[in-house]
């Protein structure tokens, strides 16, 4: 089996809907408005962030998140994963009624459960929500660099990119950057190559989560590729929600052919149908790469984790020598 390493999956949009069934027969929720033969009901980002706001309130204690963590790294680990990153969200724990050091609690405990059954070594990136505003991810900045949790040791910023503007976040970043977190936001999904290079030129990130768009412009690809900065590409995601029309179309082999160095990421499997391995058979079915090639996509990853030398000098040593 190929070694895996999952940069870019959003904790809450990791639940299964069966997961989600059994959180809301606890807190006698009704789960019709989002979920109907098994499945998340969404037909475009909107309605899907509105599936995933609901599926995430039924989160409610830390012991609820150490359960998602489990599970979600557990089943990760059958998939042949060694590393995983996974965001989460301060403002999503508060919605549900929890404080966000409970809930990173809660999802640390998981972190250490899954470890110890199955090896995987994960972290996390706390996020904002560019949608919730300025103040608010402000305060998740703050948060990540105050919450003394060892294993968190990233900061992003999710939400609809079509919000508001990459400069308004300066602070937010100046805040996690200050504290050495490392540094990731999402852009060029759903906004266009201007959004990638807005992304780059105001919040300096070292990844970029999707970033995909960036093939809309040569040179900002190019650019892309000379900075060495990494897209966490999620092509299954991208189908699903219509970015682009079909794998085929899908701009990951442009992007790695220019020099850019990619990854795979599952993003919100359930929501997508779609998991990290999935995401591995995709790049081998539809952009023809071999074993060796996802090898390489690992090993990419791995370098590119936010994780100290020590870890991630072991988790190179498991991956197969590149010939
Ligand atoms: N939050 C959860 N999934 C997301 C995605 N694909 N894009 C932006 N924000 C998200
Ligand atoms: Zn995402």
């Amino acid at each position: 089996m190929i070694l895996k390493a999952e940069l870019h999956c959003h904790i809450e949009g990791a639940a299964a809907p069966d997961l989600v069934e059994r959180q809301a027969q606890k807190y006698g929720a009704d789960v019709s408005g989002f979920i109907a033969d098994g499945a998340f009901i969404w037909h475009d980002f909107t309605s899907f962030l509105a599936a995933y706001d609901a599926a995430a309130n039924l989160f409610r204690d830390e012991n609820d998140y150490a359960r998602l963590a489990e599970h979600y790294l557990t089943s990760l680990a059958r998939e042949g994963a060694i590393y995983a990153e996974f965001f989460t969200s301060p403002d999503h724990a508060e919605r549900a009624g929890l404080s966000p050091a409970a809930y990173t609690a809660g999802l640390a405990e998981g972190m250490r459960r899954a470890k110890a059954k199955t090896g995987i070594e994960s972290r996390m990136i706390v996020t904002g929500v560019r949608h919730f505003g300025v103040e608010s991810v402000e305060a998740a900045a703050r948060f990540a660099t105050r919450c003394g949790e060892p294993l968190v040791t990233g900061f992003g910023m999710a939400g609809e990119e079509r919000f508001g503007q990459a400069e308004d976040y300066v602070r937010a970043f100046e805040i996690a950057r200050e504290a050495k977190l490392g540094i990731t936001v999402h852009a060029g999904e759903f906004g266009g190559w201007e959004s990638v290079q807005d992304a780059l030129d105001h919040l300096k990130p070292a990844r970029i989560g999707h970033g995909v768009r960036a093939v809309e412009n040569a040179e900002l690809v190019r650019r892309i590729a000379q900075e060495g900065i990494v897209l966490e590409c999620c092509p299954g995601s991208n189908v699903a929600l219509n970015v682009f029309d079909g794998f085929d179309n899908h701009p990951f082999p442009r992007l790695l052919a220019a020099g850019c160095k990619v990854t795979l990421s599952s993003d919100d499997p359930p929501y997508f149908a779609t998991s990290l391995a999935r995401e591995y058979d995709f790049a081998r079915q539809h952009f023809g790469l071999d074993a060796k090639a996802l090898n390489a996509i690992t090993r990419t990853a791995i370098e590119a984790a936010f994780v100290d030398k020590k870890t991630k000098a072991a988790l190179l040593a498991r991956l197969p020598a590149m010939k």
